[in-house]
């Protein structure tokens, strides 16, 4: 298994190229499978998530091409599968984004149930609900769920919780349902808004992405899909919080300022220069932060993907922090390995307390999930002395050339197999 191997202390400079968004993408290619046709999607980031999908779609019967500058066609004219494996879903939960368009494409779709995950539950009650609602049969068995209609039909559905993978999946079953479905507090974040606006372009009838009731009137068909996919915010703002951390001068390039906002007021208000521009950040620091609090919330609140990596931070800043957690209940793996480097945090429920400390050291480290495992390089990059990193097969599950990028920042960093 590859491990990461960081030399901690030096200032990243320079530019950083974000790619395109592993939360978009994973449903526009669920997306195709609504459509009958060549589908084309460009700006694909190669990261091990996408491979997944890709292999999914392509054992539901999809024919794909994947082009080395990140084209990804994708031929859904013949879908003649409707089993998405445990073998697939165990290893990315966004697979369940396939249930939804089977049902609608086939009338029929077989999912394994993701099952719990290294930040909690992560149940997918309210897809299944949605579904139910618009007159879907679910049977679990065996794991699976065994989902068969004959016709799916508008429904006036409420989300109990914001999800966003449960707002794309009914969102994308109702496009081709039989007439109107009202779906009431939906998630607003630019992904979904990104899915909607692609799914209008194709025929679709959606009103209201981005606030949050989202109207649908359900069409016969859908052309096939062309877009280039947006970039990938939660990447851009990793290679943010590097600058902040290694006190250097890093410009975060071909991004969306926009969707970044809720950091970039919480680096600035730790004491940290932003400078925002139409496709690009800069961010550069020449001291210790200080500690300011967070509690992540669905968008626009702060994200819980940011949630790792701007503790990492904190672990550096003069003074106390609180991070609260109120998207996920176990979303704190990285705090145990932050204080083996020297970090001083505490839980108490929800919330960590953050003590900032002058230094981290380097150490063994161990990779638990995506954004935990961002977190852990950040510190490591910022720590004196070596760290290790191990399992960091969850980094690349959502970024693409982590090491490389980090050394074109000066940063030094090897992977070893
Ligand atoms: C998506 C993102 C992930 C991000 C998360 C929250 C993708 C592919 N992944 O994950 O990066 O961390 O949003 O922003 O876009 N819940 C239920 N019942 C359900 C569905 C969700 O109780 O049926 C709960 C979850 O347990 C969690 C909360 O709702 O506590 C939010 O989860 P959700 O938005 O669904 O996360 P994902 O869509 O899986």
């Amino acid at each position: 298994m590859d491990k990461i191997i960081v030399e901690g202390g030096n200032r990243l400079t320079g530019e950083v190229e974000i790619s395109g968004a592993k939360n978009a993408i994973l449903p526009v290619l669920a997306a195709t499978l609504l459509t009958r046709g060549v589908n084309k999607i460009t700006n694909a980031p190669k990261v091990r998530d996408v491979n997944t999908m890709v292999r999914l779609l392509a054992d539901l019967g999809a024919r794909v091409e994947r082009h080395d500058d990140g084209e990804i066609d994708l031929d859904t004219t013949n879908i003649n599968n409707h089993a998405a494996p445990y073998e697939l879903v165990s290893t990315m939960r966004a697979s369940c984004l396939v249930l939804g368009p089977l049902l609608a494409r086939l009338g029929r779709a077989k999912v394994s149930l993701p099952g719990g995950c290294a930040i909690g539950a992560r149940p997918i009650d309210l897809h299944m609900k949605g579904l139910e609602a618009m007159g879907a049969t679910l049977k679990l068995e065996k794991g699976y769920i065994d989902a068969s209609v004959d016709q799916l039909r508008g429904t006036q559905f409420y989300f109990d919780t914001v999800t966003v993978t449960g707002t794309a999946n009914l969102m994308m079953a109702a496009v081709l349902a039989d007439g109107e479905t009202v779906l009431e507090n939906v998630a607003k974040e630019p992904e979904v808004v990104f899915l909607a606006d692609l799914l209008n372009q194709a025929g679709a009838k959606i009103e209201g992405q981005g606030t949050d009731i989202m109207t649908i009137q359900g069409v016969t068909s859908l052309q096939a899909l062309e877009c280039k996919i947006l970039p990938d915010r939660i990447e851009a703002g990793t290679y943010m919080i590097a600058g902040a951390m290694t006190q250097g001068d890093v410009w975060v390039k071909n991004c969306e300022p926009k969707h970044v906002e809720a950091l970039t007021l919480k680096l600035i208000s730790s004491g940290v220069s932003v400078e925002t521009h139409e496709t690009s950040i800069r961010v550069f620091c020449d001291r210790r932060p200080h500690g300011v609090n967070i509690k992540t919330r669905p968008h626009p609140g702060f994200p819980t993907d940011f949630q790792a990596q701007f503790m990492a931070l904190m672990t550096l800043a003069e003074g106390q922090s609180i991070i609260t957690e109120d998207v996920f209940e176990n979303r704190f793996m990285h705090v145990a390995e932050l204080n083996r480097m020297g970090a001083n945090i505490e839980l108490e429920g929800r919330s960590a307390i953050v003590s900032g400390v002058a230094r981290l050291s380097g150490a063994p480290l161990m990779a638990t999930d995506l954004r935990a495992s961002a977190s852990l390089v950040l510190a490591a990059l910022s720590a004196e002395g070596e760290s290790v990193i191990s399992r960091v097969y969850h980094i690349d599950r959502g970024y693409e050339e982590i090491e490389k990028k980090l050394s074109q920042l000066g940063a030094k960093i090897r992977r070893v197999k």
